[in-house]
């Protein structure tokens, strides 16, 4: 499994992590499998919640493993705060709560990295700044990140921040490439040339934040996965063409496809299936052509200026 560097150096992750949100009903031995598949595949990424599962993923989680300190120390814990039912919420109290229940649940001392989930309308910087300094200073949380904001966003909370923002969690997969068209497509009447995310993609790479790809093989928001579907038969083939060509799944295809970007990207992996897991973690053996990778972004309906 390749490795990326996020933050200034410090922290060496596998380009692959599990995400933990799908996890909450299943089976603890199941879980266990899961985990300690994506261990043995050199996946040492975590990706959690506070509201997943309602608390639920974080939970289950530390049981599967038994949270102790020599399976700990080999993972890299990331979670999120600021969702609240029904409402987004950055204020000091509940950030600091948040994370305080999320270390209950994970059952640890520490979490590597915590994200900001979705942008809150009500933000006051200045007071998720304190809040990040007493969680840092107490030694319960590591680094810092966004999920979903934009450049101006990460900018405006940047000016009181006394820590880096690392990472930026983003929706993208071959389906959900706006971050990509609108640079493609600079200063034409193309529908791709439209702007959603304020150049997220070129500003993260001037400013060494790592994108970290969610829903990497869903279309729209949750509509399911664009693999094996009907609604994308061109692209279908074009995966199937390639995979076959490389020996892996089209699966990893999917991944490979987004970790091929020079941005570093990491994808983050939904699955629950073990063997789905160990398809995804083929991606990391390959890499795609630039030739490749262009063919199946047109494959998937972008047309080149
Ligand atoms: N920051 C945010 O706002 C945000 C939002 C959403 C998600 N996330 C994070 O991103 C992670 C990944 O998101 P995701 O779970 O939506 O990612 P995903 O990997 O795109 O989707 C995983 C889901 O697709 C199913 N699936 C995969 N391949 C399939 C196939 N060929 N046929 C049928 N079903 C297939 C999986 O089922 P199996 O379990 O059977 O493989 C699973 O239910 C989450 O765990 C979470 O950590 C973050």
């Amino acid at each position: 499994m390749r490795k990326i560097s996020i933050g200034n150096g410090e922290i060496q992750a596998s380009e692959i992590a599990l995400g933990c949100m799908r996890i909450a009903d299943m089976p603890v031995d199941k879980v266990s499998q899961l985990i300690n598949t994506a261990l043995d595949e050199g996946i040492n990424f975590f990706d959690h919640a506070d509201i997943y599962g309602g608390g639920k993923s974080e939970e289950i989680f530390a049981k599967a493993i038994d949270m102790k300190s020599s399976i700990r120390e080999k993972m890299i814990i990331q979670t999120k705060c600021g969702i609240r039912d029904g409402y987004y919420d950055f204020s000091k109290e509940h950030i600091i709560e948040a994370v305080n229940g999320s270390l209950k649940r994970l059952n640890t001392d520490y979490i590597d990295i915590l994200l900001l989930h979705r942008p809150d309308a009500l933000m006051e910087p200045e007071e998720v700044a304190e809040a990040f300094t007493i969680l840092h200073s107490s030694g319960k949380v590591r680094y810092f990140g966004v999920s979903n904001q934009n450049p101006l966003q990460m900018e405006l909370l940047s000016k009181y921040l006394n820590q880096k923002i690392i990472i930026d969690q983003l929706q993208l997969s071959i389906t959900n490439t706006g971050m990509i068209d609108s640079g493609i497509n600079v200063n034409t009447e193309n529908d791709g040339a439209i702007d959603r995310d304020g150049g997220v993609l070129d500003y993260c790479r001037l400013k060494d934040i790592t994108i970290q790809a969610w829903s990497p093989l869903q279309y729209g928001c949750f509509q399911g996965v664009f693999l094996n579907n009907d609604k994308f038969p061109e692209l279908n083939k074009k995966i199937d063409e390639i995979a076959a060509k490389k020996g892996v799944t089209n699966t990893a295809i999917a991944f490979a496809w987004i970790l091929r970007h020079p941005a570093k990207i990491q994808a983050i992996a939904g699955t629950t299936n073990v063997k789905r897991l160990k398809d995804i973690c083929k991606a990391s053996d390959i890499e795609l052509t630039r030739q490749e990778w262009y063919e199946i972004y047109k494959a998937a309906g972008n047309k080149l200026p």
